[in-house]
């Protein structure tokens, strides 16, 4: 592997977590690299869901610091963890698409509000992208 391919994507510093007194997560350090996987378990309660929440930036860490593609979102200001954002995906657990559109107004939303490409090139988008889904032909069924 090259150098250019070894760029660490996520960096979590000595992240510490808090809800009230309870201390949750502490010394928390890892580096997530370009097209690597990683998958965080842990029992119950352990604090995943947590780690989760402050690599988003949903929560401001207690200690420590989340830095981004080389961006601190620890501390960002509103417009630079807006930007930051967009290059995220998250997935819950449930209701990750909005049941009351079709599979294609889900996968338009996003590039509607956050593009000004006109309708045309917003439906072709939607194609390519459920095409590299193979959900071609279901682009009027919900979810
Ligand atoms: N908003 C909150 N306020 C107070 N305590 C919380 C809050 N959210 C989670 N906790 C507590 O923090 C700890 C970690 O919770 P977290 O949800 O991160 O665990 P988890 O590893 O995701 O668990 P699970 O596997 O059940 O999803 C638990 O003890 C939980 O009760
Ligand atoms: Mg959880």
């Amino acid at each position: 592997m090259s150098i250019m391919e070894k760029r660490p994507i996520i960096q979590v510093r000595d992240l510490q977590a808090r809800y009230g007194e309870k201390l949750i997560l502490d010394g928390i350090s890892f580096d997530v690299y370009e097209r690597e996987i990683l998958a965080v378990l842990g029992e119950s309660g352990c604090g995943k869901s947590t780690l989760m929440k402050h690599m988003v930036g949903l929560i401001e860490p207690a200690g420590g610091e989340v830095i981004i593609d080389g961006e601190r979102i620890t501390g960002a200001e509103e417009e630079t963890y807006r930007r930051i954002l967009r290059k995220m995906g998250v997935l819950f657990q449930g209701g990750a698409l909005f049941s009351s559109l079709t599979l294609a107004e889900n996968v338009a939303l996003p590039i509607q509000e956050y593009t000004d490409l006109p309708d045309q090139a917003v439906n072709a988008l939607v194609r390519f992208k459920l095409g590299m889904m193979k959900l071609d032909g279901y682009e009027h069924f919900f979810p």
